[in-house]
């Protein structure tokens, strides 16, 4: 299949509404989008990404109207985080409307929802006029994408269009929370912090309340996720490198002449924001290893933190 590259929503939309997937930007990472209604399409998600079917995908609108048709229920605490932090990076799982098909969500009754504040990215939606489901556009396993090359390396070939826009700006993926149960629970960490989702209803997370062997709650929690070909360590400023090594964080590293490159960043922001970029840089300039220094633990630092470990995980 010939991968077509454009700068214009209204194409990148009639590829989806042929029921073929296109890529998209948004501010948090690069989506892979199809159809949300239509099953077929999405399973080619499946099929292009080699994504596992049993884990869910998550569907994006334009406005409240397009979420209102994808979900059962709005929770009380559901619509203060949507009045809080919609459109932005946050995806809220509710219960699944019968107009999307199970495919999306791997079965589960339930549907991750997010509406992002991207320009692009809405300008993409509000052309289609449907819900597009969407995960990261990555080959399953790897770094998510911050750039449409990016996405082009990983699925040119597999998909039918990528619609281009610039690096994104946050640089990790959105905040995921489930709004089924009476206490929102807190399933994957992102570009929306715990202490800004605390601030407008009361959260459970899995650290702060063990929750007793609830495994399937969010199965794409448990594959291996994020890894570049070269491999990953959490470091502190002081550890020695070896050969081909190179070091991204905010202090410099005490031993500075032995990395092969030293990326810094200013602050927490610009380290999430360089991350899954400075992963694939690094695998095309064959860097062996990659030392990321351990990030601060608050704010978006703690998505950080959890992008490192689950990347230095994979070997
Ligand atoms: O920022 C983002 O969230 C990006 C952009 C493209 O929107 N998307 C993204 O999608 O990161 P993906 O598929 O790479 O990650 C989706 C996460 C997975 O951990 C998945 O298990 C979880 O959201 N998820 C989706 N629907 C769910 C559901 N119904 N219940 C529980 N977890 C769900
Ligand atoms: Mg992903």
């Amino acid at each position: 299949m010939r991968t077509v590259l454009t700068r214009s929503p209204a194409i990148a939309a009639r590829f989806l509404s042929e029921g073929q997937l296109a890529a998209f930007p948004t501010e948090t990472v690069y989506g892979l989008g199809a159809d949300a209604r239509n099953a077929v399409a999405v399973e080619q998600i499946f099929e292009a990404k080699g994504r596992p079917l049993d884990n869910p995908l998550i569907v994006h609108v334009a406005d409240e109207s397009m979420l209102r048709s994808v979900v059962d229920a709005i929770t009380p605490a559901a619509s203060r985080l949507i009045e809080a932090f919609f459109p932005g990076p946050l995806t809220l799982v509710l219960p699944r409307a019968s107009s999307v098909p199970a495919v999306v969500s791997a079965g589960l009754g339930t549907v991750g929802v997010r509406m992002p504040a991207h320009p692009v990215a809405h300008a993409l939606l509000e052309a289609c006029g449907f819900p597009v489901a969407a995960p990261s556009a990555n080959r399953s396993g790897r770094p998510s994408p911050t750039t449409w090359q990016a996405v082009r390396d990983d699925l040119d070939g597999r998909i039918a269009c990528i619609l281009q826009g610039e690096r994104s700006t946050l640089g990790l993926e959105s905040t995921v929370v489930d709004c089924t149960a009476e206490i929102p629970v807190l399933l994957r960490k992102g570009a929306v912090s715990a202490e800004e989702l605390c601030a407008v209803v009361e959260i459970a997370s899995h650290s702060a309340v063990p929750v007793p062997k609830q495994p399937s709650r969010s199965p794409g929690m448990h594959y291996p996720h994020y890894a570049p070909e070269a491999s990953v360590r959490m470091v502190d400023r002081t550890r020695a490198p070896g050969p081909q090594t190179a070091y991204l964080g905010i202090n410099m590293p005490a031993h500075a002449d032995g990395f092969e490159v030293i990326k810094l960043c200013s602050d927490v922001a610009e380290y999430a924001h360089e991350l899954f970029y400075f992963f694939r840089h690094c695998e095309q300039i064959g860097i062996r290893t990659i030392y990321c220094e351990e990030p601060p633990t608050e704010g978006i630092g703690l998505a950080l933190h959890d992008r490192i470990k689950r990347a230095s995980e994979r070997r």
